[in-house]
């Protein structure tokens, strides 16, 4: 976790210990987060999309639990979750189709289990260049309301503002309620 801002290892740290139960990396990549959660003694599996992120992240932490899929569907039963990390996973989805996994989050999640999400913050929600597919910019109001929509009720956001870098942003939210629709 060396190259991980010490910032981010305590929030990511001090939310891993409120939650109760299992917790879903979602879009784990190289899957160093899903490992640092097992390694805290918690119950974590990471998933992702890409086979080629799962196979490298089994090689490299062969201790943690990972497996190939999707944040739009993922596989646990409704109400099994205690936490779920979105570390910079949701950052590629367009705007408009953001309600899909943040839904399916909360369809998974246990009542009042909490998300954590990482992402970059602007003052506008907007795309820009990322290195293999273009990724969006939010602003924490503009993604609260999303989460508000999907069920979740915000309890936390922090933006960190570094000279030459994009503003990056946590935010933790709790599942308040079952999403509509
Ligand atoms: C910027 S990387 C972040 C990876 C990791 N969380 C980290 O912090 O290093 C975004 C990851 O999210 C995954 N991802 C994006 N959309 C996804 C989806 N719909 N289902 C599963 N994984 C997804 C990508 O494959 C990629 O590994």
């Amino acid at each position: 976790m060396d190259s991980v801002h010490p910032s981010d290892l305590q929030i990511v740290s001090t939310w891993a210990n409120t939650v109760e139960g299992d917790l879903i990396d979602a879009g784990c990549g190289p899957g160093h987060w899903t490992n640092f959660l097992a390694t805290q003694g918690l119950t974590a599996r990471g998933i992702d999309q890409v086979p080629e992120f799962i196979a490298h992240a089994r090689r490299t932490f062969p201790t943690a639990e990972f497996a190939s899929g999707s944040l739009d569907s993922l596989e646990a039963d409704s109400g099994s979750v205690g936490g779920i990390l979105a570390w910079y996973s949701l950052i590629h989805y367009e705007p408009s189709a953001i309600q899909t996994p943040l839904r399916e989050f909360n369809r998974v999640l246990k009542p009042a289990g909490t998300l954590l999400i990482g992402f970059f913050a602007g003052s506008v929600v907007d795309e820009f260049a990322h290195a293999v597919t273009p990724a969006y910019r939010w602003t924490v109001d503009a993604i609260s309301s999303e989460l508000e929509h999907a069920g979740f009720d915000v309890l936390e956001s922090h933006v960190r503002r570094t000279a030459n870098q994009r503003p990056q942003a946590t935010l933790i939210a709790r599942r308040a309620r079952q999403s509509d629709g």
